[in-house]
């Protein structure tokens, strides 16, 4: 008990010296400078483009690092690597507080693509039941991958030694401020998909001691997309 009140007043002091204090975002410089992010990724940072990352609520560390790794050309992509030429530390940091600070928005639940169920439709060698069987099929997996995702995103996946998310990400996927592990709730399952793709192929690589390559490349095309659909949808 001691010790640690010890700590805690410690931490104050030092927080507390000129000097050895962090750098602070300022939200509203932040939000003067996020101008030109706004086309992609929104005024507030919930984008509205699948493959465009939602950044309302995300982690300010977690959004400073994936800066800074634009910029340093450890995380590549050509967009964002040409967005970053001009910011300086403290941009990010004012960035970063900004849209740490917004709320991200609720995505509609995962819903089988309308297209597939045209094609269903469109299929004249298909007797009336014939094709509502092959909807319902569709519905059914759907609801099958949800519920897979939700059992990965808990338990991991004991067979092909998958860790739980969870233990990272947070029970409500509102990741973990001080490790700078970032929030997933409400971002795009289409970004999701995408990004933990790259990470099993090794395209994104700047993560630390490359664990999400490591548990990404244990995932399967259909793991990766029951994740990415349930954490899209966790509120
Ligand atoms: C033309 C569209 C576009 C603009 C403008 C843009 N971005 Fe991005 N941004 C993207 C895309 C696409 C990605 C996803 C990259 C990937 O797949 O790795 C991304 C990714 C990011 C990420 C990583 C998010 C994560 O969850 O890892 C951050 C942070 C970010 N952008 C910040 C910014 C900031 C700050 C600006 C303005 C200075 C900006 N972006 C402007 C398209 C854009
Ligand atoms: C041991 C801790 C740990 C575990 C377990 C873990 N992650 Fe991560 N995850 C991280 C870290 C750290 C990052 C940030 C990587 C970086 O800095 O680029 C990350 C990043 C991500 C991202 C990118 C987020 C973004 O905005 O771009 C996704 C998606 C993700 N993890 C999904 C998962 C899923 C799905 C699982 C479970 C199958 C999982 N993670 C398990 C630590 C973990």
């Amino acid at each position: 008990m001691k010790k640690s009140l010890i700590a805690v007043s410690i931490s104050f002091t030092l927080l507390n010296m000129p000097g050895v204090a962090q750098a602070v975002g300022d939200i509203g410089a932040g939000q003067v400078k996020s101008g030109s992010c706004a086309s992609c990724h929104g005024a507030d940072g919930n984008s509205m483009m699948p493959l465009f990352p939602k950044l309302a609520e995300q982690n300010e560390d977690y959004l400073v690092k994936q800066l800074e790794a634009f910029k340093d050309g450890s995380r590549s992509d050509t967009t964002m690597n040409s967005m970053v030429v001009g910011l300086s530390e403290q941009d990010m940091q004012d960035i970063a507080a900004f849209y740490a600070a917004q709320a991200v928005s609720e995505n509609p639940l995962p819903q089988v693509n309308p297209d597939d169920l045209d094609d269903i439709d469109d299929d004249n060698s298909l007797s009336e039941s014939a094709k509502t069987a092959a909807k319902q099929a569709l519905q059914d997996r759907q609801k099958a991958l949800m519920t897979m995702g939700y059992d990965v995103y808990r338990n991991g996946n004991l067979d092909n030694e998958i860790s739980a998310c969870i233990a990272c990400h947070g029970p409500n996927g509102e990741g973990n401020e001080p490790a700078a592990f970032p929030a997933l709730k409400g971002q795009h399952a289409g970004y999701l998909a995408k990004t933990l793709t790259d990470f099993k192929t090794d395209k994104r690589s700047n993560n630390p001691d490359n664990m999400m390559h490591m548990i990404a490349k244990k995932m399967n095309e259909e793991e990766i997309t029951a994740i990415s659909y349930y954490v899209s949808a966790i509120k």
